[in-house]
């Protein structure tokens, strides 16, 4: 899978809907774990995404291009980590 933009990957993430159970910013909700930071390579991510059985619906090409699947795996890379508890002078009276 060729490397993808991470602008229009969050485009491509509105628009097929993952938001709706994986979160705006991929953290997680109600219906669908966390998907970033750190999320599963992008082979990985495509296998998952194509052939998902459970809750899950799968995404076919027709639906979900490849392209916009390596986008959407570029967005979820740009996201940023939560910073260390250390580093928050707050939690470290
Ligand atoms: C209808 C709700 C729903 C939508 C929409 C949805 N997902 Fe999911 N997703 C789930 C659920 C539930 C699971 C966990 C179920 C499972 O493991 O079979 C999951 C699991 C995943 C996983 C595996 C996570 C892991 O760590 O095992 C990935 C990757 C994923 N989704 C990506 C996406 C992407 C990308 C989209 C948009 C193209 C999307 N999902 C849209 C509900 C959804």
């Amino acid at each position: 899978m060729a490397a993808g933009s991470a602008d229009k990957g969050r485009l491509a993430y509105v628009k097929h809907g993952c938001w709706q159970c994986h979160g705006f910013v991929g953290q997680g909700g109600v219906t669908g774990p966390k998907l970033a930071p750190n999320p599963m390579p992008p082979e990985a991510l495509s296998a998952f995404v194509r052939n998902a059985a459970g809750a899950m619906p799968p995404y076919q090409k027709a639906i979900l291009s490849d392209e916009d699947l390596a986008d959407i795996h570029a967005y979820l890379q740009s996201l940023p980590k939560a910073p260390d508890y250390k580093s928050i002078p707050l939690l470290n009276p």
